[in-house]
């Protein structure tokens, strides 16, 4: 598909080509976000826009703490089962979306090399510089792999992702980042994504963090060397710096709980004070009221009914199920039902 444009191409000996969808005025979804989350009764941001260049590092670096299991269960998966996930889908292509530094995804990408299908890498993320990294480091490390990097939004820019060749293709979305959707528009996402997959021939690869003790997911999401607590408050720096508002993170508290019912993590920023905020690029001021509470992500964890259930409804059918040995996170295979 071409590329609109405005879109940047890059093509360096052929082997790497980039586009992005997010180029200044078109990318206006942080003020309307802002504007719309802001206003409401109870304010929300949506948990895309975390992710700057500062963000991305911070959430790196979260992968890394003690407390949070799910990057090393789903490693963990990986490694064991690459080879198998391979045979089984036989993938000339993976297009991953949300792709980050794609550090697990290279399990993958080696168990296809090995298997001698791999051919093409597609990764999808709104931060252009980690595109761009993984596109140059991967295709310094697979040796005949092309890459087709799309910057751009996974809820708003799918129909950019190239048409599937002959090969099986495996989109593959991974860090139970699936679990930041409410469950309405989850499904509406994973309805939109199947479109991307053709019937018994290409497999969508979904990691789900599980249901498990509380006091386990908590402490994931609200880490002793407050590495969460920084990385929530980045939202804010970016409202500063791209709207020109004057928040003052340090005012603003990190809250992190597993709601029991909905079976969510939710994360927060807690006003320490009254407070008066401008955001002079949407002519808003906006009150905080001493403890008031605003929400920034929701990460629902699974059960395994729960990830048929889902899946089901967005016409896709599981085939396989695997989760680490310590049962604390889940990788599913699933087809489209045709
Ligand atoms: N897949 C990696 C990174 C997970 S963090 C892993 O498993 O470790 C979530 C990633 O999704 C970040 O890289 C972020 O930039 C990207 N992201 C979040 N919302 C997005 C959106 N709406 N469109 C595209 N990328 C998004
Ligand atoms: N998708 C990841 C998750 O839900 C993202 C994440 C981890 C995150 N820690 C966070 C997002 C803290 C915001 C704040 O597990």
């Amino acid at each position: 598909m071409n590329p609109p444009a405005s879109a940047v191409s890059t093509a360096t000996d052929g082997t790497i080509v980039v586009h992005s969808y997010l180029r200044p005025g078109e990318e206006r979804t942080l003020a309307e976000d802002v504007l719309d989350g802001l206003t409401k009764p109870f304010k929300e941001l949506p948990p895309k826009h975390f992710y700057d260049t500062r963000g991305a590092e911070l959430f790196d670096q979260i992968c890394e703490l003690p407390e949070y299991y799910p990057t090393r269960a789903e490693r963990s998966i990986l490694v064991l089962h690459a080879a198998q996930i391979a045979h089984a889908t036989g993938a000339g292509e993976i297009v991953e979306l949300g792709s980050g530094t794609a550090e697990k995804t290279r399990v993958l990408l080696s168990a296809l090399a090995a298997a001698g299908t791999l051919r093409r890498y597609v990764p999808v993320d709104v931060t252009e510089a980690m595109v761009r990294r993984c596109a140059d480091e991967l295709t310094a490390d697979f040796g005949g792999l092309h890459v087709h990097g799309i910057v751009g939004d996974f809820e708003r820019h799918l129909s950019h992702v190239p048409r599937a060749d002959d090969e099986p293709r495996i989109v593959a979305f991974l860090g139970g980042t699936i679990g930041n959707f409410t469950p309405g528009a989850r499904r509406r996402f994973l309805r939109q994504v199947a479109r991307l997959l053709r019937p018994g021939v290409d497999h969508l690869l979904l990691g789900t963090d599980l249901v498990k003790d509380p006091a386990v997911l908590e402490a994931a999401y609200d880490d002793a060397a407050g590495v969460t607590a920084e990385f929530n408050r980045n939202v804010l720096r970016v409202i500063n710096r791209e709207l020109g508002a004057d928040f003052e993170p340090e005012a603003f508290e990190h809250v992190a709980f597993f709601d029991r019912e909905r079976e969510w993590i939710e994360m927060r920023l807690r006003a320490s004070r009254r407070m008066h905020v401008s955001i002079p690029e949407l002519g808003l001021e906006v009150d905080f009221a001493a403890r008031e509470e605003l929400r920034t992500e929701i990460s629902a964890k699974f059960t395994p009914q729960r990830l048929r259930d889902d899946l089901a409804a967005a016409g896709l059918e599981l085939t396989q199920i695997l989760t680490d040995p310590a049962g604390q996170f889940a990788l599913s295979l699933s087809t489209p039902t045709g």
